[in-house]
């Protein structure tokens, strides 16, 4: 598997009674929280085959979404990967509004369903298409490397697209001594520091989630709990990730705690990766700070269900938009990952 992706395919479920899913997935919810749960597990298992249907889960989701409707679990590149490759008639993304975009961007044919439009993301609003054309006209061919998280719009203008997983490798790939990487000043600055031959301009865009991290917060983890391994999300401040022991994408994160097995692991990031993975590693104990997203968090059982039943909301780009978005992350794709079967740390 590669080191930025953490995917299942999930036909586990199909044609079992509720009681053997549950018998599956009750390392992960507690019997308790089931009986409240269990219908709208069920309701969305059928409506999965009847609409010929999968659900595009992004890491951050919540366990009781993450391990019993998802097919498919991952990071933003393992997620647009996988779009590609789906073979489906509807894609529903539990994530946020900008990783649909892109499903449906790389997906034009198939109908791409977000359960809250509202699931937006700050980095995704820190920055317009016009934001993008004035850069380009102050700083004349210099490519645009752009975050996926961002608007259809704002890809559109872009040369290439990259991820937290690829960042590196994407702009290395372009071989050029000056590159402008947006919106997100962290990760360019993150990056920077693993390509120091390129020099990155960059825009002011935050995640409101990994912005709110701090030193202090790492230095005290360290205080109370030490040995502790500590790995922090490219989005956090470079301080931040600085003091940290590991920075990788969400599904490197993973990887690298099951790999790397540390005793004693805190990821600085939203909430749910932690409870996503430490059930299936007992053995690691996972200390939990954490900063919740709240874009992430209007995802539920319910209006997952919801969108299948009503086929809503579909996610549309208009075409000639989409085909422009497209060339930006099909170009992302086609950029060869390093070459690694086990997370490297950080230098
Ligand atoms: P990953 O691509 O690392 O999963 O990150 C997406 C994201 O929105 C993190 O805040
Ligand atoms: Fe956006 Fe941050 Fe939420 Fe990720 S965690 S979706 S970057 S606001």
């Amino acid at each position: 598997m590669a080191a930025t992706s953490a995917l299942r395919r999930d036909a586990r479920f199909d044609g079992l009674p509720l009681p053997d899913v549950y018998a599956r997935v009750s390392r992960h919810i507690p019997a308790i929280e089931w009986p409240a749960l269990a219908p709208d597990v069920e309701a969305i298992l059928r409506l999965k085959r009847e609409r010929n249907a999968v659900i595009l889960a992004h890491n951050y989701q919540a366990p009781e979404i993450f391990h019993t409707v998802s097919d498919i679990v991952g990071d933003s590149l393992a997620l647009a990967r996988e779009a590609v490759t789906v073979d489906a008639d509807v894609i529903v993304l539990a994530g946020v509004h900008f990783m649909a975009e892109t499903a449906k961007i790389l997906n034009p044919e198939k109908t791409v369903l977000i359960p809250d439009m509202g699931a937006g993301c700050s980095l995704a609003d820190s920055i317009t298409a016009e934001d993008v054309r004035a850069l380009k006209r102050k700083y004349p061919g210099v490519p645009v490397v752009t975050y996926v998280n961002t608007s259809a719009a704002v890809k559109a203008e872009s040369d290439v697209c990259c991820t937290s997983g690829n960042a590196a490798d994407v702009v290395r790939a372009l071989g050029v001594p000056r590159v402008l990487m947006i919106p997100d000043e962290f990760l360019a600055r993150n990056v920077q520091q693993q390509v120091p031959e390129v020099e990155m301009l960059t825009w002011a865009g935050h995640c409101e989630v990994h912005e709110r991290f701090t030193p202090d917060d790492i230095a005290a983890v360290r205080d109370s709990y030490p040995g502790i391994t500590v790995i922090a999300h490219p989005e956090c401040p470079p301080e931040v990730v600085e003091a940290s022991d590991f920075s990788g994408s969400t599904a490197m994160m993973m990887n690298y705690v099951t790999s790397k097995r540390p005793s004693q692991v805190v990821l600085v990031t939203e909430c749910s990766m932690a409870d996503n993975i430490a059930v299936a590693n007992p053995d690691i104990e996972f200390i939990k700070p954490c900063n919740m997203c709240p874009h992430m968090k209007r995802m539920s059982l319910a209006n997952i269900r919801r969108a299948l039943e009503t086929m809503t909301h579909e996610v549309t780009v208009e075409p000639a938009l989409a085909d422009r978005a497209r060339m930006a992350v099909e170009r992302m794709l086609a950029v060869k990952p390093t070459p690694v079967v086990s997370p490297v740390p950080k230098s």
